[in-house]
């Protein structure tokens, strides 16, 4: 097959703790790539909504959240800052609180069909590394490359445990394996963009798999389809 060097999208999907999100960073810092991390805007949309105390049944209130939202991102040094409505989020959106709500408000027909032409129009106009549940499926489901992460909901929760210790997270390893279990129910039996693995992707278990293994990986299938 005939590589692409123009733009591209390299969509990486898979579900949280799979090593998506480390996976996709390392690649677009290393090849110059833009990321983006689609789970975060579905996260600023839940967080303004909680902070509202709208409840992801009440569509109407949630519509006008989501005629006003603003999503950006932007680059500091190797770190992305997440700002909604003019507010440096980055922080916030990654807390129980939200961890809690956003399968729920991900859900909503409403606020995927808000999302997704947002992404796409990220997507357009440049080399992009773009990390989700429907990317390859929904989003771009003609990307140049897919890879579907999976991995053991026990090795997911640990990874997802050890990251909230560092960052000073109080949780504990069942109230992770709990809300693991959950979100997968939530992500896989949803109506709209349920969490599947795009026909074309390439399927990857990192359960026992280390990052550099999986990047080596990921890297070398990327690197048959697109130029890096
Ligand atoms: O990747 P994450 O854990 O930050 O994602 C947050 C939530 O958003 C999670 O419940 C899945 C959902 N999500 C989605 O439905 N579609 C995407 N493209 C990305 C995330």
């Amino acid at each position: 097959m005939e590589k692409s060097c123009k733009n591209y999208v390299i969509a990486i999907d898979g579900e949280a703790g799979t090593g998506k999100s480390t996976l996709a960073k390392n690649i677009a810092q290393k090849y110059g790539i833009v990321y983006l991390d689609t789970g975060a805007m579905y996260r600023c949309v839940t967080l303004t909504c909680i902070d509202k105390g709208i409840e992801p049944e009440d569509i109407e209130k949630i519509n006008e959240v989501l005629k006003d939202i603003t999503i950006s991102f932007k680059k500091e040094g190797d770190k992305t800052i997440v700002i909604c409505n003019g507010k440096d989020v980055t922080e916030e959106i990654r807390t129980p609180r939200v961890d809690s709500y956003v399968a729920k408000f991900a859900a909503i027909k409403e606020v995927r069909d808000k999302m997704t032409p947002l992404q796409r129009q990220m997507g357009k106009t440049t080399k992009v590394v773009m990390e989700g549940r429907d990317i390859g499926t929904v989003v771009f489901p003609d990307a140049d490359v897919k890879i579907y992460l999976d991995c053991s909901e026990e090795e997911r929760a640990n990874r997802r445990y050890k990251q909230n210790l560092e960052k000073g997270i109080e949780c504990t390893y069942e109230e992770v394996l709990t809300n693991i279990k959950e979100r997968h129910k939530l992500e896989t039996q949803r109506d709209i963009a349920p969490l599947t693995v795009a026909k074309d992707a390439r399927y990857i278990d990192t359960t026992h798999l280390g990052l550099q293994e999986v990047e080596d990986l990921v890297v070398s299938i990327i690197r048959e389809k697109v130029e890096l």
